[in-house]
């Protein structure tokens, strides 16, 4: 379908040389018109507003632009935007539930796994992504699950303690 034929109702974002796009970002139907060259974590921030994700090497080295790909992390400074097309997307700011933290955010509040926080919302994606598929996980699986995931201020340990506590409570 052109640009141009769209309904106004679609609440598309209409600019020359853009390419409109449908995705799903924490529960909510957007369509969109994106640059081609974009990456998702351009379209999260940019024409999303989402900034809770975050961009540090911009270049799959630091995992602090992780998100949840149909529930799978990945790094969204590494995927096209148009590829997300009729796709569903989880950001940092579709954990909490009516103004109070997920589990896995208090955890990490509570234990102290976070300083800067620049690296947390990275962390706490693939850390929900991890105990979705393993709700006791060992050291490794923790280890393994954070592998892409640097964090320059808290030396791991308490990020470690926050997933083992989150991992106790019923609700992550
Ligand atoms: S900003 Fe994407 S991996 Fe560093
Ligand atoms: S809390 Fe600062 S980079 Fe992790």
């Amino acid at each position: 379908m052109a640009l141009e034929s769209l309904p106004e109702s679609q609440g598309a974002l209409r600019a020359p040389g853009k390419v409109l796009m449908s995705l799903r970002v924490n529960g909510i139907a957007y369509d969109v018109a994106v640059e081609p060259r974009h990456m998702l974590v351009e379209l999260l921030r940019d024409d999303l507003g989402l900034t809770g994700t975050k961009v540090g090497c911009n270049m799959g080295d630091c995992g602090a632009c992780t998100v949840l790909l149909d529930g799978l992390p990945v790094f969204s400074c590494l995927v096209p935007a148009l590829e997300v097309d009729g796709r569903d997307v989880t950001t940092i700011e579709g954990l909490a539930e009516n103004g109070h933290l997920h589990p896995l955010q208090e955890a990490f509040v509570e234990v102290g796994a976070i300083q800067c926080g620049f690296c947390t919302p990275g962390m706490v994606l693939s850390s929900l992504a991890l105990l979705r598929e393993t709700p006791d996980p060992t050291d490794e699986d923790i280890r393994r699950a954070l592998s892409g995931n640097l964090c320059r201020c808290t030396g791991y340990q308490k990020i470690f303690e926050a997933i083992r506590e989150a991992s106790k409570r019923a609700s992550v």
